[in-house]
């Protein structure tokens, strides 16, 4: 069965769709099998796959209200090579029709059961909210990447996106798991974005990914011409820095099928723990931020 990735934070303009469509379309570059599902009302993730949302046939709001399967709404992206649920504005109705149906938070989970097998990743591009979208994804994944920009506010709200992930793990999702933190538009030279990082791995330590996207221009550009970066332009430093971070997914990736192999029950407990823990650290290191900018 394929992994799934939710790409969340609530915070809106952090790289999430980016990352998802780069990430996918790198691991396909590694000849991983891939379905792209574009949650976001925007459908920024469709049309930076090349697929023109206004002309969807089937998208992925029809396969939320349980009208038509995974396989019938799925497209191909020719240029990026995976496949991809669409999405357009059409999702912000369907999100109210979900909201009144009992139980309308599995419908995700329920719907990506029927392909998953045909696939090694699915990533799912959330949108900048907390809402039903978003746990319908969290329900679904196995694991959750969450970008950021290294900014003042950059933690506020996290820990309640932590406290959902939790809330999860003890009743709806229990194998949901924190995959990491990806540093987006990146500047070293930012005083901040230093300071801002030295408090992520002060408390979130090693699920700070250590590969950091830079900004850069070329992966502004690329999703106007509906590519993925590797496409536009695969010597910018924005494609090579989405290259790396795919290979530091994978290598995470396979430590943990390790691990999982040999967990105990204990382990699993300690796991789920240490969010409850992660949680308290994004309260504590904005108040570190806080503190010193006083
Ligand atoms: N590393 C980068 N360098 C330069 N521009 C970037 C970079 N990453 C993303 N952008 C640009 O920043 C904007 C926000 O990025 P993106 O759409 O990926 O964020 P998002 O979190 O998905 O936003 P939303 O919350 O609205 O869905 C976009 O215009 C995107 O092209
Ligand atoms: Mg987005």
């Amino acid at each position: 069965m394929a992994k799934v990735l939710a790409v969340v934070n609530q915070k809106g303009g952090v790289g999430k769709t980016t990352t998802s469509v780069n990430l996918a379309a790198s691991l396909v570059a590694t000849k991983r099998r891939i379905l792209l599902v574009d949650l976001d009302p925007q459908g920024n993730a469709t049309m930076g796959s090349g697929v023109n949302k206004n002309e969807l046939q089937n998208s992925v709001v029809d396969v939320l209200l349980g009208e038509v399967s995974a396989s019938q709404a799925r497209v191909k992206s020719t240029p990026a090579g995976y496949d991809l649920l669409p999405s357009n504005s059409e999702l912000t109705a369907a999100e109210v029709q979900l909201l009144q149906r009992q139980n309308g938070c599995l419908n995700l989970k329920q719907a990506l059961a029927e392909v998953g097998a045909q696939y090694d990743f699915m990533v799912i591009d959330c949108p900048p909210s907390l809402s039903m979208l978003t746990l319908n994804a969290l329900v679904a994944a196995n694991s959750v990447l969450i970008t950021m920009q290294c900014e003042y506010y950059a933690l506020e709200g996290l820990s309640s996106l932590l406290e959902t992930i939790q809330q999860l793990q003890g009743h709806l999702n229990p194998a949901l798991e924190v995959e990491g933190l990806v540093r987006t538009m990146y500047d070293p030279r930012n005083r901040l974005a230093m300071e801002v990082s030295s408090q992520l791995h002060e408390h979130f330590g090693d699920k700070v990914y250590r590969t950091v996207i830079p900004r850069n221009v070329r992966l502004a550009e690329a999703p106007s011409y509906g590519l993925p970066i590797l496409l536009y332009d695969k010597n910018c430093a924005g494609a090579k820095a989405y290259l790396t971070l795919t290979g530091e997914f994978l290598r995470r990736h396979d430590r943990q099928t390790q691990d999982e192999n040999r967990q105990t029950p204990q382990q699993e407990a300690a796991n789920k723990a240490n969010t409850v823990t992660a949680g308290a650290a994004f309260d504590a290191a904005q108040n570190n931020l806080e503190q010193s900018h006083d």
